[in-house]
């Protein structure tokens, strides 16, 4: 697959430095200021009754901070974290085990649970609500059920799409947030941050230059600063200025609004092909040969958040901002008080 440096999903070789730029306390933990209040107090509630915190159900787009909070809830709770994921766990004893073994207000974190299979998915039903595991020993007339207590655990599932998730299994869960997009602000927060942990100079002019290219997401964020100081050290004795970003900006292929090949190419076939829309998402995903699912999540949020594209009942349509990014000029229609 092509490069992509502005896709919010994790890439293989960026996990080490994301464990040293993961914030570990809460109060490191920028933007998402009423996210943070809530868990703050339910974390505080569960400490003092001397309980594990509820079943809670992170969701929102790749990138902003799901994980990164269930790791601060067991670093704030002072518990063990057990991490394992809806692809990963394909046998219902494979959850047991893990379950087995948890300590008490332990957290079992599963990433993706909306791809749990259905047999492994039943399995946490009476492990949520009675903190029993349900399971039917042997086949045919000799099977028969067990009741295996276990610990007092809390769950912690994370997904980018809570839609799919079936609704015995959302109903489990006692809290339920949804993550939301960064300003450019909190962003640039964290680019200073994450630059003062990687030991790189960089001022704040720069810093937003950078968070106004992040797509809002923590994740893209970093990494662009770490592609940025690249080229600053290779050819700026490790300065991060004016020129150096525009460099490495346009060797990575984003532009001036922060769009990349990819959304310039959903938008200039809207424009050139569509008359700027409305054009359905279906239409438009054959058209440039990718998944309707990878352009509405991955691309979609961006363009819709930054008003590039609009989202109406017949289907997406260009904003005039996207006509200006594109330098392209919007065809006369009577009808229009654009013109
Ligand atoms: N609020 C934040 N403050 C500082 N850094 C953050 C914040 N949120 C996320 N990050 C950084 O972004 C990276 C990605 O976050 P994280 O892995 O938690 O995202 P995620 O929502 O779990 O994504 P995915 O859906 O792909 O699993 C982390 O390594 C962390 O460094
Ligand atoms: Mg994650």
């Amino acid at each position: 697959m092509e490069e992509r440096y502005t896709d919010p999903r994790p890439q293989e070789e960026e996990q080490d430095v994301e464990l040293t730029l993961r914030p570990q306390k809460l109060e490191e933990f920028i933007g998402q200021k009423e996210l943070r209040e809530k868990l703050q107090v339910y974390i505080q509630a569960a400490n003092q009754r001397q309980e594990p915190i509820d079943h809670t159900l992170f969701y929102g787009p790749p990138g902003l901070g799901k994980t990164t909070l269930a790791f601060i809830m067991a670093h704030e709770m002072g518990v063990n974290i057990k991490i394992s994921s809806g692809p990963v766990l394909t046998k219902p004893g494979d959850l047991a085990a893990i379950l087995t073994n948890l300590e008490a207000h332990d957290i079992l974190f599963i990433d993706e649970i909306h791809r749990l299979n259905r047999s492994v998915e039943e399995i946490l039903y009476s492990a949520m609500e009675d903190f029993e595991l349900d399971i039917i020993i042997g086949k045919g007339p000799g099977a028969r059920n067990i009741r295996i207590p276990l610990q007092p655990f809390t769950l912690v599932g994370a997904t980018t799409r809570a839609g799919l998730l079936t609704s015995p299994l959302r109903d489990r869960f006692g809290v339920i947030e949804r993550l939301e997009f960064y300003d450019i602000g909190e962003i640039t927060t964290i680019i200073r941050r994450s630059a003062r942990i990687l030991q790189v100079a960089i001022d704040e002019k720069p810093a937003v230059e950078i968070a106004k290219r992040s797509r809002y997401t923590p994740r893209v964020a970093n990494r662009l600063l770490k592609r940025v100081r690249d080229f600053a050290e290779v050819r700026n004795d490790g300065i991060i200025d004016k020129a150096i970003l525009e460099e490495s900006f346009r060797m990575l292929h984003i532009d001036h609004y922060g769009l990349e090949k990819m959304d310039r190419e959903i938008l200039t076939a809207l424009i050139d092909r569509f008359d700027g829309g409305p054009v359905g998402l279906d239409t438009l995903a054959v058209m440039l040969g990718e998944e309707r699912e990878t352009i509405e999540d991955l691309y979609e949020p961006f363009l819709l958040r930054s008003n590039f594209l609009q989202r109406t009942p017949r289907g997406r349509c260009a904003t005039s901002r996207a006509y200006e990014a594109l330098n392209k000029e919007k065809k006369k229609d009577l009808f229009s008080d654009e013109g």
